[in-house]
């Protein structure tokens, strides 16, 4: 299959320095943040400047090289063991999405086969695991598309597209596979309160594309569904387990129920570096919490009536058993179970 609607690429190696595009601050302007050290990248880790559970680890992966390139310049001979409070830093940036930390154990395992300055080959790690995962989205695209029927009406919450990845994304991966083999005619994006990565990014980066989009409320899923105007809902994640249970963006678990109930089709579209293989189940992941302001506000500006609190979670977890499909650059895993997720990590 063709991967022709594939512009936006959201974290960038250049002159020394790792360029992210502030996802913060899309649709309404394109700023890029230059970073030279590995504490702002944590920090923009934290603070969504990127976000999205593949991009976050390649992030990181670039955040090893700049901890290493200063640790090395203080203390050539002990530049290891200086870099473990950014690495800390780093892994503590965000708790959900495994790949932040399958990505720093990737890094670390470069540095065994190290002599002398350790710059040149961790920065070859970092665009290694960057380009692999661009050529995964590929895969899983072609693979994801494959499972759709001509003239499909899809819908996709939150943004696992290429802002969220290294480029060109896996659930939106799927999707412009799909919409270039001419199989698409409509895609649904959910706004995703409440940082509204639908509405602002997703929505974005199909447009960068000129793939068409249409927003919905995030409550308006059960009555589209209802009215049998989608076929499939295709999602990303932030974790999956060797159960199958998925973690992703708050509201999926809702949509696998809703999908479940009206007899719609539940694709999740995620590389192997997504699986965690040390959690057998989903109540064991780590759901990270936000600041209620998130909820309490939009754009800076309060909405809410004074002294109202709010609660949080920036993820949930989708049992196995509401899953149609899980997508990885490996395979396509059908009704996931411990053993056929097993086998696939084997494959
Ligand atoms: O809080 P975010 O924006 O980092 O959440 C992102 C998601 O939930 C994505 O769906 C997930 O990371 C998969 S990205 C390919």
């Amino acid at each position: 299959m063709t991967h022709q609607y594939d512009t936006v690429r959201p974290v960038n190696w250049q002159n020394g320095q790792l360029h992210l595009l502030d996802q913060r601050k899309l649709p309404q302007e394109q700023t890029v943040m230059k970073l030279e050290n590995a504490s702002n990248v944590a920090q923009a880790i934290k603070d969504m400047v990127v976000r999205g559970a593949p991009a976050i680890g390649i992030t990181a992966a670039y955040g090893v090289v700049l901890a290493a390139k200063a640790a090395y310049a203080i203390a050539p001979d002990s530049w290891q063991t200086v870099i473990e409070s950014d690495l800390q830093q780093l892994a503590q940036a965000r708790p959900t999405a495994v790949n932040l930390v399958w990505a720093l154990e990737q890094m670390k395992a470069c540095f065994a086969k190290i002599t002398g300055n350790p710059v040149p080959v961790l920065l070859e790690e970092a665009k290694r695991i960057q380009q692999e995962d661009i050529e995964a989205n590929y895969r899983m695209g072609d693979l994801g598309a494959a499972l759709l029927p001509s003239s499909c009406r899809v819908l996709t919450h939150c943004n696992a597209g290429a802002l969220a990845t290294g480029g060109y994304g896996t659930a939106l991966g799927v999707i412009r596979s799909a919409y270039a083999a001419g199989k698409i005619t409509q895609i649904y994006a959910d706004e995703t309160r409440p940082w509204l990565q639908g509405a602002r990014l997703t929505a974005w980066e199909l447009l960068q594309d000129n793939m068409p989009v249409t927003l919905l409320a995030d409550s308006v899923a059960a009555t589209l569904m209802l009215q049998k105007r989608v076929d499939w809902v295709i999602v990303g994640s932030d974790r999956i387990t060797a159960n199958g249970d998925v973690a992703n963006k708050i509201g999926t678990y809702s949509l696998a129920v809703l999908a479940r109930q009206h007899g719609i089709k539940f694709m999740v579209v995620a590389p192997t570096s997504t699986v965690d293989m040390n959690l057998t189940e989903g109540s064991q992941i780590v759901i990270e919490e936000r600041a209620m302001e998130e909820v309490l506000t939009i754009g800076g500006q309060p909405i809410a009536a004074s002294g109202a609190e709010a609660w949080n979670p920036a993820f949930d977890v989708t049992p196995a058993a509401l899953v149609d499909a899980i997508v990885t650059e490996k395979c396509v895993v059908e009704q996931p179970t411990l053993e056929r997720m097993a086998a696939m990590m084997k494959n």
